[in-house]
């Protein structure tokens, strides 16, 4: 029934690679199998004609795993993505070993001898397309990421079926050329960028420059060597990388080499100076456009190969456009897709559907009709529907006017970390939304970065394998066994603890009280007002409900000490953990307040303050115990870079500066904040000392937020250029997550939060 789906749509003619081998998957086995590389054979059937799939004429994958006579596993499938499913399936249905992030690849713990399959497994997608990204994932997430976590995370990919992911990286060095090409100099091009850590909003034109210093070329060319190795993995595991092209966004000095240009400034964005924002914009009606175009694709297929036909480009990410006119907006469009159909006749153009939400006011359906309508043929845009789970736009858009779209889970801003899932909206609406509109074409998930609730994104996934909604009591029960694989039997308080928090923290419904991750009010300036009962804030469940899965999954490792060695476990019980503490000290936080305003001696203020930074002294030990939950992991990552010092510290700053000010002057301040050791310990504790200082001192009628503020601001600034590691407020040993919880539940200190 869905295969026929495909047929609705205008076709591309296919590209021919290199024949198609299964090299790609034997390779993955190899890296995360080694021991069972003569254990597996995979075989691509039926019409796999070795060349690429066109984008919007895709079917859906197929595969079957079998034992064969003489013991080995035999994978089957209509593509290389399908192959890798149905390993996938395999792996985790019958081995019971998964990837996860994070945690790393568990399926070298399969046994020696694999388990043989009595009855086929058999499985089949049920929309031809699974997406993963969104832009600004390569800057919260990727940003400092080696080509050894790139690897791991495009096997994750592979393996759960992901076959159109977003490949941004070593964008800068394309355009380089291209601009170099046109005649700018460096020192005209190079000012444009943004630093590492915020390419993503440079790239959407949102801002332009650095601030803490200049994008090297050192950087520039080594992210385009890791692009090499990224784009040639992503084709061998069956993908189609989804590639940049040229937006219209360019230096300001583009003017000099084409005085007449047409050219306007974007709109400013979040408050940034207007050096920093009000991005140059060609508009695409200009014949320079499309020529920038040409000479940007064709540099873009030389360095990679003609492996995609779809390219990203959006133009009105959080900026108006110069004019709401409907003939001003559909021309953009139409010059936009007439450029690309000039660099590639194939080209279909990929776009983040958030402006529809985000701007909602401005693109009424009308605009929205008018700049989507530019593009005359309706296979030759893809619109990722951003955020289906919460905002969905595919209705009141009348399914994109039959523009093919994806639907997306987006889940969290900035990389939050709070445990948050809507496990009913990401099964049972995706499936709803197939039946109901024609266009739909894929699944994907567009978090704005990864962190933990992967549970939720590995759900949604599967759900493009299944045309009823998943059972997500099942699902939870299989996952939690593969989870904790390596560690013998998987106790029962795991299942329960598990088991619990599926029907609480990941089955929100109410979405007027939360949408997406939430993060912890201590990530947050501190203030007397405006901090909880926030949608990115509130807590939806019961609190006592998480402390007591706390204690149930607790207990789980001592029935089976092992545990303490599992890094599932431990990176679980450090998220519990975290937001347990998390919890705890948004009650702290109102006895705080509440002693301030009431009429108050300065010890209670005194009293309750130390509640405050006593938990957060403890949550800084216990996160400390693991380096995904360690500053010292990024800041790390971002330092190693280079080998000069200067470039070093440049980078260690733009790690800084994104999860604490986001902007040379904190002008989104908070937006990616984290609960990592070390900036628990290092950053929000400092923070709050001063705050419950100046509340001691101050009474009510003389609090002065200017006053305040500038105390916040003075450490919040002097923080942004502190070097090395920061090993937070904890001295002296940390101890293991074994100790410390230990002693914690023995002093009962977690029960009074
Ligand atoms: C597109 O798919 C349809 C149905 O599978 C097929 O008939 C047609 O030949 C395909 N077009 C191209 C260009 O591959
Ligand atoms: C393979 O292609 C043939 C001819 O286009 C078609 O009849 C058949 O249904 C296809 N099989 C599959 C499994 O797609
Ligand atoms: C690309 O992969 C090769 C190994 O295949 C590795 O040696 C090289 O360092 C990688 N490039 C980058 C930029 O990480
Ligand atoms: C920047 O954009 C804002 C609108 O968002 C506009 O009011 C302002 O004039 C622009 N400034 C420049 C220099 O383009
Ligand atoms: C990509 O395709 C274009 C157009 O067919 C061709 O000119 C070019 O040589 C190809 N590039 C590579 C690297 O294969
Ligand atoms: C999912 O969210 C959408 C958007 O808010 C809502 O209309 C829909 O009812 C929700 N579905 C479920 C099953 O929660
Ligand atoms: C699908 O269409 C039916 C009938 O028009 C409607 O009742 C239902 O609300 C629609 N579902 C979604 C998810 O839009
Ligand atoms: C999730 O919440 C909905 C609405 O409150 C409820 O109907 C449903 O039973 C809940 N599911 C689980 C697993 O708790
Ligand atoms: C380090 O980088 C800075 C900034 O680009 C540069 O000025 C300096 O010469 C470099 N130092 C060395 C030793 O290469
Ligand atoms: C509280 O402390 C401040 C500053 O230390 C002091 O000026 C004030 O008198 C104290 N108030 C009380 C009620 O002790
Ligand atoms: C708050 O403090 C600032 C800076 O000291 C001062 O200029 C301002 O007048 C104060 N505001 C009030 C309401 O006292
Ligand atoms: C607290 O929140 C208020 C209202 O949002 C804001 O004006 C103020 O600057 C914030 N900061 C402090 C330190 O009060």
């Amino acid at each position: 029934m869905y295969l026929s789906r495909s047929l609705l749509w205008t076709v591309s003619a296919f590209v021919v690679v290199a024949a198609q081998s299964t090299d790609g998957i034997l390779n993955l086995v190899k890296r995360r199998l080694p021991n069972h590389v003569n254990d597996f054979e995979f075989h691509l059937l039926g019409n796999s004609t070795g060349l690429l799939p066109s984008a919007i004429n895709a079917t859906n994958d197929e595969y079957s795993v079998s034992s064969t006579s003489d013991g080995k596993i035999l994978v089957e499938g209509n593509s290389l993505i399908a192959l890798a499913s149905g390993l996938h399936r395999y792996l985790t249905d019958t081995v019971h070993v998964d990837i996860f992030w994070y945690i790393g690849s568990r399926l070298d713990l399969a046994p020696l001898h694999l388990p043989p399959l009595d009855v086929p497994i058999n499985g089949s997608s049920i929309v031809p397309w699974r997406y993963h990204f969104n832009t600004v994932t390569f800057s919260y997430t990727a940003a400092f990421w080696t080509w050894e976590d790139w690897e791991l995370e495009l096997d994750w990919l592979a393996l759960r079926g992901v076959n159109l992911p977003l490949a941004w990286v070593g964008y800068e060095k394309i355009l380089v050329e291209t601009l170099q090409e046109l005649g700018m100099t460096d020192a005209e091009i190079l000012p444009y960028f943004s630093g590492p850590a915020f390419q993503a909003w440079n790239r959407f034109g949102n801002i332009q420059g650095s601030w803490g210093g200049e994008l090297p070329m050192e950087w520039i060319d080594g992210q385009f060597e890791l692009q090499k190795n990224i784009t040639a993995r992503m084709v061998e595991l069956g993908m189609t990388p989804v590639l940049p092209c040229i937006t219209g966004f360019v230096p300001r000095a583009i003017t000099r080499v084409l005085p007449d240009a047409m050219v306007v400034n974007g709109s400013q964005w979040d408050g940034f100076p207007v050096d920093y924002t009000n991005v140059t914009f060609l508009e695409p009606v200009d014949p320079a456009f499309t020529e920038l175009q040409k000479s940007f694709i064709s540099k873009q297929a030389a360095a990679y190969g003609n492996i995609t036909h779809i390219y990203t480009l959006d133009q009105y990410n959080e900026n108006h456009p110069y004019s709401g006119d409907l003939d001003y907006l559909k021309n953009v469009s139409y010059n936009t897709w007439k450029s690309l159909k000039a660099a590639d006749p194939e080209a279909i153009w990929l776009m983040q559907g958030w402006l529809f939400y985000d701007q909602e006011e401005f693109w009424t359906g009308e605009r929205i009709e008018a700049y989507l309508g530019g593009v005359p043929e309706n296979g030759d845009m893809l619109i990722l529907d951003l955020f289906s789970e919460s905002y969905p736009q595919w209705q009141r858009t009348n399914s994109y006017f039959g523009k093919p779209w994806i639907w997306c889970q987006l889940h969290d801003y900035g990389q939050s970390m709070g445990l948050y899932g809507q496990i009913m909206n990401v099964t049972i609406n995706p499936i709803e939304a197939l039946a109901n509109s024609t266009s739909l074409v894929g699944f994907g998930l567009t978090m704005e970065g990864q962190e933990g609730n992967e549970i939720m994104y590995d759900l949604l996934l599967d759900q493009a394998w299944s045309g009823s909604p998943v059972d997500t009591e099942t699902y939870f029960h299989n996952w939690v066994t593969r989870r904790y694989a390596g560690s013998g039997n998987v106790p029962e308080q795991l299942y329960s603890g598990w088991e619990t928090m599926r029907s609480t923290v990941y089955n929100n419904t109410n979405l007027s009280s939360a949408v997406a991750v939430t993060r912890s009010i201590m990530e947050l300036s501190p203030n007397i007002t405006g901090l909880t009962g926030q949608i990115l804030t509130t807590i939806n469940y019961d609190p006592a409900m998480l402390l007591s899965v706390f204690y149930t999954m607790f207990s789980a490792a001592q029935i089976n000490p092992a545990l303490w060695q599992n890094q599932a476990y431990q990176y679980d019980m450090v998220d519990i953990t975290r937001q347990v503490y998390s919890n705890a000290f948004q009650s702290a936080y109102e006895e705080l307040i509440g002693a301030y305003n009431s009429p108050h001696s300065n010890t209670t203020i005194a009293a309750a303050g130390k509640k405050l930074t006593n938990l957060m002294h403890t949550l800084d030990a216990v996160l400390l115990t693991n380096p995904s939950f360690s500053l010292s992991t990024r800041l790390t990552a971002a330092r190693s870079f280079s080998t000069n010092t200067t470039l070093s510290d440049f980078y260690e700053y733009d790690a800084r500066n994104q999860i604490t000010l986001w902007g040379p002057d904190g002008e989104i301040s908070d937006y990616a904040s984290k609960s990592w050791g070390g900036l628990v310990g290092g950053y929000y504790l400092p923070r709050w000392k001063i705050f419950i200082s100046y509340l001691e001192e101050t009474d009510v009628g003389s609090y002065n937020t200017t006053v305040l503020n500038q105390r916040l601001s003075e450490f919040e600034m002097a923080w942004q250029n502190g070097t090395g590691v920061q090993e937070g407020a904890i001295q002296g040993g940390v101890g293991s997550l074994e100790e410390i919880l230990g002693e914690l539940v023995g002093s009962g200190v977690f029960s009074r939060g």
